[in-house]
């Protein structure tokens, strides 16, 4: 299947020449990288953070799939690898164009053909008119189908020196020490479109204070990993984000090792410099890219999340269900889960299918922190 987008290529991309290379920045995670690596083999690259997109790496055959992330590091793409046509997908996350466009400045300067394309509702057309108004690209929307937009544009050289700081922002997260109103603080820097950019969610706060009053013994209720002591118990974050959930539960139990799983690298290179800027073991906290658990092997004896429920501006419950059905799969005989989700989210049905025991951990006028157990 096609998305609209994707369809919208097929019709508008000129043919390739012989020696051309085309670079799709951001598509879609659909069989359209595959056909066009199919029609010029070796001539595609990807530039991608998806995970649907890098499961299916295998079809570019010699075309690379590049992403800009080195280890820690965010770096532009250097040399243009060759490219003679781009076409840049408008992304779920709108406000991650302009990180995108600041990587692969030199490759849009030295390509020959540029296009932007995107669905309408994708804000495509503000995003050409504001590459004109505030970058002085000349820009022409060339082609109006299946409720998506193609606009060729013409970049202006950007001249800047890459610097990620001015893409991130930092937010703080009290950690309470038994008996100790507010000692230390996370320090937990966000990127562009990974999800609470520049503010804990609240959600994600509320299982906090959850998880700290199961720590301090303010409820009865206990999780065992948290008493366990012995060889390290592995813990899964489930849809990580800027990997909060596994900075606080490495500060409170230096023993547990947790995998620090999401759909999108961008998410998880914030998550290992947050490692690294609060001091925490590299080897505490293990990234993983995946789109739900698909990537995984191994069992845990505790999931923690936060799950997702939209895809781009839409309510969309099916990864989270997907999750839920697939859980037991990943948890040891004992394992437990704890998730946080709004109280109008249907999750109780899902856990009572899957869950042998489940209950509700704490709960306000918002949000539900469930606990279940295999
Ligand atoms: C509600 S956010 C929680 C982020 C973080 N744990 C926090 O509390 O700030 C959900 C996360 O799930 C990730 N996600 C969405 N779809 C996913 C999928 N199919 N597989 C894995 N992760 C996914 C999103 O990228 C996002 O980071």
């Amino acid at each position: 299947m096609l998305e609209n987008v994707s369809q919208l290529v097929e019709m508008q991309l000129p043919a390739l020449g012989p020696n051309d290379r085309l670079l799709l920045v951001h598509p879609p995670s659909d069989e359209g990288v595959s056909l066009l690596a199919r029609r010029y083999p070796g001539q595609v690259s990807v530039f991608s953070w998806d995970a649907g997109i890098h499961a299916r790496s295998d079809a570019l055959g010699d075309g690379k799939l590049l992403t800009g992330i080195q280890g820690d590091e965010l770096q532009p793409v250097v040399g243009g690898e060759g490219v003679s046509h781009v076409v840049l997908y408008m992304t779920k996350a709108k406000e991650r164009l302009e990180l995108t466009l600041a990587l692969l400045a030199e490759t849009l300067s030295i390509a020959r053909y540029v296009a932007l394309v995107g669905e309408k509702r994708s804000g495509v057309e503000s995003a050409a008119r504001r590459l004109h108004k505030e970058k002085g690209w000349a820009v022409r929307k060339d082609a109006s189908a299946r409720h998506s937009q193609w606009w060729q544009v013409v970049p202006s050289r950007d001249t800047g020196r890459f610097n990620l700081d001015r893409f991130s922002s930092v937010y703080s997260v009290g950690l309470m020490g038994e008996g100790v109103e507010s000692c230390t603080k996370l320090h937990v820097s966000t990127l562009p479109g990974v999800f609470s950019h520049g503010a804990l969610d609240a959600g994600t706060e509320f299982l906090l204070a959850a998880l700290q009053d199961v720590v301090t013994q303010r409820v009865p209720q206990t999780l065992t990993v948290f008493r366990r002591s012995g060889p390290a118990a592995k813990v899964l974050d489930f849809g990580c984000g800027s990997g909060v959930i596994s900075l606080w539960l490495a500060h409170h139990f230096p023993q547990l090792r947790i995998d620090a799983l999401d759909i999108d690298a961008l998410a998880l290179l914030a998550t290992r410099r947050n490692c690294s800027a609060n001091s925490i073991n590299a080897a505490q906290i293990q990234t993983r890219l995946s789109d739900g658990l698909s990537a995984l092997t191994g069992r845990y004896a505790l999931i923690v999340t936060n799950p997702p429920f939209h895809q781009g501006q839409k309510q969309d419950l099916n990864v989270t269900r997907q999750f839920l059905r697939e859980c037991q799969q990943h948890l040891t005989p004992t394992g437990e889960l704890v998730l946080v989700a709004n109280r109008f989210l249907p999750y109780a049905e899902c856990l009572e299918g899957s869950f042998r025991r489940w209950s509700i951990l704490s709960e306000n006028g918002r949000f539900r922190v469930y606990h279940a157990q295999m």
